[in-house]
């Protein structure tokens, strides 16, 4: 996968009109519909600022949920247009519409310096079917194509990947930041090379364990999905979280990483409980030797040992996924203390999005990482080497 692509910067915007593909697909409250994390519509300013400046006229885009090809008014875009005003100080006009009459009047009177956003374009049945006809109305508003919906370039539809076969398209500074970082410590990285994995599921994660045993040095796998390795290896692990099915793929993996001489690190001792609640009373116990009755919670103190020295011998860590149960207080610490070995090492530190960036900003360490990806399914695919329809799609520098 080339993510050698032209950038914002290497065609001419300014006096154009510019479709801007944002991810906007922010989180709200059910009740209010209030916007209870920005951070996405933050990430965006620096292009829309650059476009604005560059005396741009700029149509942003973007999908919020699943509203599957009709209109649902609590996905109306309207409250983002609110809070991107505020962000930016100036009016962020507003379309009720994706490719009709209030878009296309809207989107030809715009001046340059001016920015719109249309309505939610998952409200289009075209979009997600990346239906040409949709595509090429989306890209008749616009003369230039910019991408910075890094969270969706996973996406193929209509206004990730189908609008580029009609405008020229390129990067915006966030999709160009995600692919020179995580792009650069997978392809060509400062070594050792330390991946750690965790959250629950070993098999959300066999595309990325897979991509990772030919190119890191250190596998570490911590979370719910130890247990199934664990168990795998022989062990006890009493009620801990177990995917049957893959006790086969963990036993392979484990085989492939000793012949390929990728070092791989498991817990040694785990924290474990009798019930999974917030007040569950933490046990210590030996990994291997999990009582019938208890359920892995979070990783011990000998283990934590072992990963955070793997961390401070790195020259790239790359960390998907939480060591344990790190929303309750109790069995945070194992996850806590991964972030503090990352914020500490002076390594190239990437966190992939989802539950480990949330765990890394909700304890304090963000800006103390090299980068904290903003896509979740869209890193996830980074690192498993997928080809991203999202990225594929903009021109080659
Ligand atoms: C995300 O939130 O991960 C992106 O916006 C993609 O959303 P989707 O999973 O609904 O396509």
């Amino acid at each position: 996968m080339n993510y050698n692509k032209k950038t914002v910067t290497d065609i001419p915007v300014s006096g154009k009109k510019v479709l801007l593909r944002c991810d906007f697909n922010v989180p709200q409250d059910k009740e209010t519909g209030a916007i209870t994390d920005d951070k996405r519509i933050v990430a965006s300013l620096p292009t829309i600022r650059y476009l604005l400046e560059q005396k741009a006229a700029v149509i942003a885009c973007s999908h919020l949920g699943k509203p599957k090809g009709t209109y649902k008014p609590e996905l109306s875009l309207a409250p983002v247009a609110r809070r991107l005003s505020e962000l930016l100080g100036q009016e962020v006009l507003f379309a009720r519409d994706v490719v009709g009459e209030d878009a296309r009047t809207k989107a030809a009177a715009l001046q340059p310096g001016q920015i719109l956003l249309l309505e939610n374009l998952r409200f289009e049945p075209g979009e997600e079917k990346n239906d040409p006809e949709f595509a090429r109305a989306l890209a008749s508003l616009a003369e230039v194509y910019v991408s910075d919906a890094f969270g969706t370039v996973h996406r193929a539809h209509a206004s990730t990947a189908g609008v580029a076969a009609y405008l020229p398209a390129v990067s915006g500074f966030l999709i160009q930041k995600e692919l020179e970082i995580m792009g650069g410590a997978l392809a060509d990285p400062k070594r050792p090379l330390v991946a750690i994995l965790g959250g629950s599921k070993v098999s959300s994660k066999i595309g990325v364990i897979d991509h990772l045993l030919d190119i890191a040095d250190t596998i570490v796998i911590g979370g719910g999905m130890a247990y199934t390795f664990l168990k795998a290896r022989g062990g006890s692990i009493g009620t801990s979280l177990l995917e049957e099915d893959r006790l086969d793929y963990c036993r392979e993996m484990m085989e492939k990483a000793g012949a390929k001489g990728v070092e791989l690190l498991l817990p040694v001792d785990t924290l474990c409980a009798g019930t999974f609640s917030a007040d569950a009373q933490p046990e210590l116990v030996d990994a291997m030797a999990i009582p019938d009755d208890r359920m892995g919670m979070d990783i011990g103190p000998k283990t934590v040992e072992k990963f955070t020295a793997a961390v401070r011998g790195a020259g790239t860590v790359i960390w998907n996924g939480p060591m344990g149960v790190f929303e309750f207080p109790a069995f945070a610490g194992g996850t806590r203390a991964v972030a503090q070995a990352l914020a500490d090492c002076g390594a190239v530190t990437i966190v992939g999005g989802g539950d480990s960036a949330a765990a890394v900003e909700q304890m304090g360490f963000a800006d103390r990482m090299t980068h904290i990806s903003t896509g979740g399914g869209a890193s996830l695919e980074f690192l498993e080497g997928k080809e991203l329809p999202g990225v594929a799609c903009l021109l080659d520098k």
